[in-house]
């Protein structure tokens, strides 16, 4: 099954009878302001609008603050006052700073102990009540394996077409949460290709410490008969990978790329040339732009030559701040998501995730990735979820005594680009 993290839940929370106290907040405090590049202000209105000697000054200090970029904070033990960040390095450092980062201590995966018996419930409805409670509790830790059947049942019969038996099946999972999707993936292969399994070979890339253990402990915490010894899992951020993968190999992101930092821009209504961070009266709203994503595709030509791509990811989010493929900017407050107006708020308080536009995605991939001019390559694909599962999923044992099938109802905002 797709992994249900507390993003469904939220969205779920925003969407149904589970509906509480959701307001929207505001600012925290501006960390990055916009720079304003006409600030005379005539009329009568002008005490009001026109900035104070003390907001004079703090403009021209801000000029000479030092641009810092992720990196450089990693090794700071709280958020940097007095400095300027582009928006991508400001996300990434609100999220992922090892210190105070929302990562480091906020975020908790949400993985089900035990399989759904959709058969036995009544509708929609009682499958939402069900994951409410399970998440309240989330006491226990399992697999939900529907969905990493069907990734395994993909992965195979691809595998098979073109590798089989003289290449090995290598696969790169990035971001591998609590291990879940590895698991039921082998254990699918181990169960129904036994011959196929002879010739698995399972990479994890994981940039948290805690993650990439309690992966590994999921293994450790079976019989030793039925661990798969063919798991290698390296803690370690995609954007550090310095090996040269020359293999054929398939390579995975679930529910990753949504945290990737985005720049923001906007364009000059007259001449269409796009600013960052620089606001004038004739320019369009804003636009997030996604460049850590631009860079994960550089990541893979250069390293991971002879990839095959599998990313999944919300395409579209209820409740995200103002602007083109903008984020949600929420954080967990008495048991409830709370959305927020910007992305502008106190680093490691919130969590920040984007929707994947597919179809750029699809587009970038070309450009970087084939090197063709986009939309001409049938071989680079971008699926619906349920396209996906209805394809590859086990669709009798997902549907409810009423004939629904929640797994599809409620992952309408999934997407899945295939290469
Ligand atoms: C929301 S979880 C998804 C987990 C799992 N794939 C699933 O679908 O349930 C995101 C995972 O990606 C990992 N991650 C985020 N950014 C990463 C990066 N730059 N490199 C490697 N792993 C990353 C997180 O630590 C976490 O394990």
């Amino acid at each position: 099954m797709l992994r249900v993290t507390q993003k469904l839940l939220a969205k779920a929370q925003t969407c149904t009878h589970l509906t509480k106290h959701v307001k929207r907040v505001e600012p925290f405090s501006a960390t990055i302001r916009w720079k304003h590049t006409d600030t005379t202000y005539k009329g009568v209105f002008a005490p009001f609008l026109s900035p104070s000697q003390e907001e004079i000054e703090e403009d021209r200090a801000r000029q000479y603050y030092p641009r810092l970029t992720a990196y450089d904070t990693a090794k700071y033990t709280s958020p940097p006052k007095r400095a300027r960040m582009l928006v991508r390095d400001f996300i990434d450092d609100s999220l992922y700073n090892p210190n105070y980062g929302y990562f480091s201590k906020q975020a908790v995966i949400f993985s089900p102990e035990t399989d759904f018996d959709f058969n036995s419930m009544r509708d929609h409805l009682e499958f939402m009540n069900i994951l409410g409670q399970l998440y309240r509790d989330m006491e226990s830790e399992a697999d939900e394996p529907w969905y990493g059947y069907a990734v395994a049942k993909y992965l195979v019969s691809e595998y098979k077409l073109n590798l089989f038996p003289h290449k090995d099946l290598i696969i790169y999972e990035m971001g591998a949460g609590n291990g879940t999707l590895m698991m039921n993936i082998l254990d699918y292969i181990q169960q129904n290709e036994p011959a196929v399994y002879q010739r698995t070979q399972y990479n994890i890339i994981e940039i948290s410490g805690q993650l990439a253990e309690r992966q590994t402990l999921r293994q450790d915490t079976r019989d030793l008969k039925d661990r798969h010894k063919c798991v290698k899992i390296v803690n370690q951020s995609i954007f550090d990978w310095k090996i040269h993968v020359p293999d054929q190999c398939f390579f995975l992101g679930m529910e990753v790329i949504d945290n990737f930092a985005h720049d923001l821009i906007r364009y000059d209504l007259n001449t269409l040339t796009p600013y960052q961070a620089l606001v004038t009266p004739n320019m369009t709203s804003a636009e997030f732009i996604p460049t850590k994503l631009f860079m994960l595709l550089e990541t893979l030509k250069t390293y991971f030559p002879k990839h095959r791509l599998l990313l999944s990811d919300f395409s579209s989010l209820p409740d995200s701040v103002e602007g083109v493929d903008a984020p949600v900017v929420q954080t967990r407050y008495r048991g409830t998501m709370v959305p927020c107006s910007t992305y502008m708020v106190q680093p490691g308080w919130f969590d920040i995730f984007f929707p994947t536009n597919f179809e750029l995605l699809r587009d970038m991939y070309l450009l970087v990735c084939r090197g063709s001019s986009a939309g001409n390559d049938k071989s680079v694909k971008v699926l619906t979820h349920r396209e996906f599962c209805e394809r590859y999923g086990d669709i009798e044992s997902t549907t409810t005594k009423s004939g629904e099938n929640p797994m599809l109802m409620y992952y309408e905002n999934m997407k899945m680009i295939l290469t």
